[in-house]
């Protein structure tokens, strides 16, 4: 039976403040965790047995969103992976729950737009040691990345290098014969002092196993930063969302794809979408822009926003335009007399901001 590794550990330093108080994994796209579009596209290929590596830091939180997997009709077994060591030193702590199992190692906080049955497939199908899943992109060198010869075959893997010897970087979602086991068990640190994924599939190449790539055609975003948080969520709006108006609507105009639950509410307003709003949310006299997500529990009242991200629980009072914004939970952006700029914040949990 073919398993499933997701990593859900890590600081998630990259991402502050907005995952000071929480894990990356978990922040909302589109109102929905990363981590649910992971489990879907894992529970999508028929894999039900799931562990999740969690940190000590984050581990409850990533506990309580995803609980034990009943709501995809999944097993989850949490795997804690004391310090962030790397990805290679999770599937290591990892090896009671995989036993000898091939298995599928998706990371948490990767967003791709399309599922994996090809990718799968072509892995049951060959049975190679290691898959990778490549995709071109601008900045090879903050990944790992891969040298193909013409016919496609994988020559060399290197992570992170200074001069890539192309463009195709490591997606990641990977696939695992057993045999990976043995791989990790050579190899040392990296100069960043983890164990690297990357040199153990390296590691099967010396040993002429079996390597097998396939190359994504569709969007990838590694959520790991604020400017790929705000691309997700307006590729997953303009993409995924559909029109599903059941709140309260009085005196406004909702027009387009917008998704507004039945607890919530908008009066003299005007939304214009791909928009998604939360439950328990109130908007009034505002404007509600294209590829903005309101988390819920939130309340907009004179003021104006678009492209912008709200977590749970945000206030934004009186500002006539706030774009690009990425807001923490149960953040309060308030403004009390009038300045003639937009403005653009990234704001962290728990904080109030007052423009006096
Ligand atoms: C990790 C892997 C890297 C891969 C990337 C994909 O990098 O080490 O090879 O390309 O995930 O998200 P990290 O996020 O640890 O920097």
């Amino acid at each position: 039976m073919i398993k499933a590794l997701v990593l859900s550990g890590g600081k998630g330093t990259r991402l502050r403040p907005i995952t000071h108080t929480g894990a990356k994994q978990l922040v909302p796209i589109a109102n929905k965790p990363i981590l649910f579009y992971v489990l879907e596209n894992i529970i999508n290929l028929g894999i039900k047995d799931i562990g999740v590596i969690i940190a000590p830091e984050t581990g409850e939180a990533v506990k309580q969103a995803l609980g034990n997997g009943e709501r995809w009709k999944a097993n989850i077994t949490y795997i804690l992976q004391p310090e962030p060591a790397g990805l290679a030193h999770a599937v290591k702590m990892a090896q009671d729950f995989l036993q000898d199992s091939p298995f599928l190692m998706y990371l948490g906080d990767n967003l791709i737009g399309t599922n994996l049955r090809h990718f799968y497939e072509q892995f049951l199908t060959y049975k190679p040691d290691a898959q990778i899943l490549l995709k071109p992109v601008r900045n090879p060198q903050h990944f790992g990345v891969a040298e193909i010869d013409e016919q496609g075959q994988v020559k060399r893997l290197i992570e992170k290098p200074k001069e890539p010897p192309s463009n195709l970087a490591l997606v990641g979602v990977y696939m695992f014969s057993p045999k990976i086991h043995e791989a990790i068990a050579e190899i040392k640190p990296s100069w960043r002092g983890e164990l690297e994924i990357t040199d153990a599939i390296q590691r099967l190449l010396d040993w002429k196993c079996a390597v097998l790539s396939d190359i994504l055609d569709e969007w990838w975003l590694d959520t790991g930063k604020k400017d790929d948080l705000l691309e997700a969520n307006t590729i997953v709006l303009d993409e995924w969302i559909k029109r599903n108006v059941q709140g309260e609507v009085i005196n406004s105009n909702i027009s387009g794809r917008v998704v507004l639950p039945a607890h919530s509410k908008v009066i003299n307003s005007q939304i214009r979408g791909p928009v998604v709003i939360g439950e328990g949310v109130v908007i009034e006299n505002s404007f509600i822009g294209p590829f903005t997500s309101i988390g819920h529990n939130s309340r907009i009242l004179n003021s104006s926003l678009e492209h912008c991200v709200l977590l749970d629980g945000v206030e934004i009072i009186n500002i006539e335009r706030l774009e690009d914004g990425l807001i923490g939970r149960n953040t309060k952006v308030i403004k009390n007399s009038s300045l003639p700029k937009a403005l653009k914040l990234m704001v962290g949990d728990d904080s109030i901001i007052e423009i006096p």
